[in-house]
């Protein structure tokens, strides 16, 4: 039986070719890309102040920063996410505040309501595997509250709503190119966009350049850790003790931004196909009593799709470890397809423990019920109507 499995190394206009062309022209780092990268991006998000760097997270560092936010700040977070979101708050030393979500996955405006103190001077508003949040609410929430808004389009690059970008909404805006993103770099880097006219980054805040050495890392972590299972990345990535490498903040390398670059000629096409491949896990679920698809939206772009089941559940520890594994998991493994758990709730986890305070209902219910499925674009209809047919055969069991 053929596996079935989550696979992100999927670019279309480049390879591997494109990868040693670069090697051996000595343009890996610096490069005429990182100009006509900037200049794509000044075309496709308006004129505004933009920042290449290395990862998501340290664009976000950077954003923060430029914010002025000070030590015991509260910056309200949603707590379904990845680690990500909240080491650079921390890295600022101001202070995590978390949120409940809704059933789309994405922050609660309500929630927000609820957790705003006098302390309170930001919120990020992330659009989660590329779903929009209500901007709308969450903008008037931010403006009646004098709080910033950080708009958090790591998952989202090159999606819009009402015709205008994600990313671009808040005083500051982010993207991630990391292997599960709308676009992949080589090494997940990350654009900051600094969208209002008060801020800018201190001239004291360094951003490193990028060195050859941190480049070859990065290049080693992507063509061989992502070939192979997550839990052969985990243990090698801490073997090399990879999270100290990539910790300061440095410029895009030029080979990273060629390969967004040459990815963002054909992102339509992308993008259609993945739409028509959602439409189809949709028009084939959707008539099973026993699961909601809670993201789902005709002519909305996901990085990722979850089914919710309704009664079975994963058990985790508060490291996220799993405890009792969700029987329906169990049971597409058994038939070669592999699927994945939501995030661990933020505040659940013992290391976030102390900024806890308040109920946050859905997103625990939430996360013990979520099943991401594979949804590669590369799939034609018979894989993703087996997909399909052995998630209702589970149910007729
Ligand atoms: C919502 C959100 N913000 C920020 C980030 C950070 O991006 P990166 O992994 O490039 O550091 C991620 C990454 O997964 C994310 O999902």
């Amino acid at each position: 039986m053929k596996k079935i499995h989550f696979d992100y190394f999927s670019w279309k206009n480049v390879g591997i070719p494109d990868f040693f062309k670069f090697l051996f022209s000595g343009k890996v780092v610096k490069g005429e890309f990182l100009e006509k990268l900037n200049s794509r991006l000044i075309n496709t998000v308006g004129k505004r102040e933009i920042y290449l760097v290395n990862k998501g997270r340290l664009a976000l560092e950077l954003g923060l920063r430029s914010l002025g936010l000070r030590e015991g700040d509260e910056v309200i977070i949603p707590s379904y996410a990845c680690d990500a979101i909240i080491t650079p708050i921390l890295k600022v030393r101001a202070r995590p505040v978390f949120a409940d979500i809704d059933n789309d996955l994405n922050i609660s405006p309500d929630s927000i309501r609820g957790v705003l103190t006098g302390k309170s001077r930001a919120v990020i508003m992330a659009h989660l595997y590329g779903l929009p949040a209500k901007i709308e609410d969450i903008s008037g929430i931010a403006r009646d509250n004098n709080l910033f808004l950080i708009d958090d389009a790591a998952s989202a690059f090159l999606l819009k709503v009402n015709n205008r970008y994600l990313g671009t909404f808040g005083d500051i805006g982010i993207y991630s190119f990391a292997i599960n993103k709308t676009i992949s770099s080589l090494e997940r880097g990350g654009v900051l966009v600094i969208n209002s006219e008060k801020p800018a980054i201190p001239k004291d805040i360094s951003i490193d350049k990028s060195s050859l050495k941190s480049k070859i890392a990065s290049i080693t972590e992507y063509l061989i850790l992502y070939r192979y299972p997550i839990m052969w990345k985990y243990y090698i990535a801490k073997m090399l003790h990879w999270p100290k490498k990539i910790c300061s903040i440095e410029s895009m390398a030029n080979i990273d931004a060629y390969f967004i670059y040459a990815q963002m000629l054909d992102f339509e096409e992308k993008q259609a196909e993945r739409l028509r491949i959602l439409d189809r896990f949709h028009e084939n679920l959707k008539g099973l009593n026993q699961i909601d698809i809670p993201q789902y939206k005709k002519g909305v772009y996901l990085t990722k799709l979850f089914i919710k089941t309704k009664e079975e559940k994963v058990t985790r520890d508060n490291n996220a470890k799993v405890i009792k594994h969700n029987p329906l998991k169990t049971y597409l493994q058994l038939r070669g397809i592999q699927t994945d758990y939501g995030y661990y709730p933020l505040h659940l986890k013992e290391r976030y423990n102390e900024y806890y305070r308040g109920n946050l209902h859905h997103t625990e219910s939430l996360s013990e019920h979520l099943l991401a499925l594979p949804i590669q674009n590369k799939y034609d209809e018979e894989v993703i109507d087996y997909i399909c047919g052995q998630i209702k055969r589970y149910y007729k069991s």
